[in-house]
């Protein structure tokens, strides 16, 4: 493969597909269900367009941000997947390397190849923040979290979108060849009971979890808390409630409730709602630096990629992560130019045309 032909990040999944294994290519790009909210994800973006300024000195554009405090190049950051093993023998190691050579933020899923430890250790002055689920055994959550606060890690993410885990047909039909590199479980491989054949996987889920969850773990660790999987005005207003500091607004990539909104369509609503509470970050189809462009419009102070980081390292390893990192990056500054932008505050809503009527409120 000739990495100089690896121009965009389509590019980058198609590319992808002709490498991994069936099984693993399987488990990374599958939605839930019928994948409606899957397709919608990458088709939402696609409704708005943009209103270019022009005649604006352009001449140096700064894109430079913050994250809940942490400094970072870009607003382009590194969403939770799991497994990264599977894309690369060097699994989350290159991924961090590749976020460090860009200096943005990576969020590690604590179902990782390599333990949160190995990570940290790899770049250890690259702002991390850590991927946590509801599990069940609370005392597992409150290990984890306490290694990721002795490792440096710098907020806990909570997905809360997963009370049960998704129905993902694509993995299903694949199951056979679907040898996810599940044998070695970095951060979690010590909490299983290999004797009782425990499944690592979400069988640690606690479906119980309620709002109360939140105050738990605030009495369990000091640091800030993020909640993954906010798709409701309601459920935003309710994390600000709960005193979080950021919420990612994601439909955990179309994996879990197919027929779920992109996040996209629903980002503005959740700004304006508590946008002066706490940061509001999006996930979900993010995939040129026009769909950046948007979604900072629509008022998300950074946004994540997931699977392209994932495509990035199944292509070429750290390399391959820095390579998808700089190319989104390069389209964003491009985009700003071409707009008229020259710092992330010129960017508002003023920049954009909505061609969707198909959201209603009800
Ligand atoms: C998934 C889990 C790991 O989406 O969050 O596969």
């Amino acid at each position: 493969m000739d990495a100089s032909q690896l121009l965009c990040l389509d590019d980058f999944e198609e590319q992808a597909q002709k490498l991994l294994p069936i099984g693993m290519w399987s488990y990374y790009r599958s939605g839930a269900d019928n994948e409606e909210t899957l397709r919608e994800n990458r088709e939402a973006y696609r409704r708005y367009w943009l209103k270019p300024r022009i005649l604006r000195d352009v001449s140096v554009i700064d894109m430079s941000t913050s994250v809940l405090g942490e400094k970072v190049d870009a607003p382009i950051c590194i969403s939770p997947t799991a497994f990264h093993g599977g894309a690369h023998p060097d699994g989350e190691i290159a991924t961090v390397k590749g976020a460090a050579v860009m200096n943005t933020l990576m969020i590690l899923s604590s179902i990782s190849n390599k333990s949160l430890e190995e990570v940290a250790a790899a770049r250890p002055n690259l702002p991390k923040w850590l991927n946590v689920y509801p599990w069940r055994h609370r005392d597992v959550t409150r290990d984890i979290v306490k290694r990721a606060e002795r490792a440096g890690f710098k907020a806990i993410v909570i997905s809360v979108d997963i009370s049960t885990p998704g129905s993902r047909r694509r993995v299903m039909r694949n199951v056979r060849q679907a040898a996810m590199p599940g044998k070695v479980l970095g951060t979690f491989d010590r909490y299983i009971n290999k004797t009782a054949g425990s499944s690592p996987d979400f069988s640690f889920q606690e479906t119980t979890s309620t709002w109360q969850y939140i105050q738990w773990l605030r009495d369990v660790s000091k640091l800030p808390i993020v909640l993954k999987g906010i798709l409701t005005v309601e459920d935003a207003i309710l994390a600000a409630e709960h005193n979080v500091q950021g919420i990612l607004v994601s439909n955990h990539g179309g994996r879990q409730l197919d027929c779920v909104p992109a996040a996209i369509d629903v980002l503005a609503d959740i700004v304006d709602a508590v946008g002066d509470k706490l940061e509001v970050y999006v996930d979900g189809g993010i995939r040129t630096g026009t769909d950046v462009l948007k979604a900072l419009a629509l008022g998300a102070k950074a946004i994540f990629i997931g699977r392209p980081v994932l495509y990035g390292l199944a292509c070429n390893g750290e390399e391959g992560v820095k390579a998808v990192l700089r190319i989104l990056r390069e389209e964003f500054k491009r985009a700003m130019a071409l707009t008229g932008c020259s710092q992330l505050s010129d960017i508002s809503r003023s920049l954009l045309i909505s061609t969707n009527d198909r959201l209603s409120k009800f």
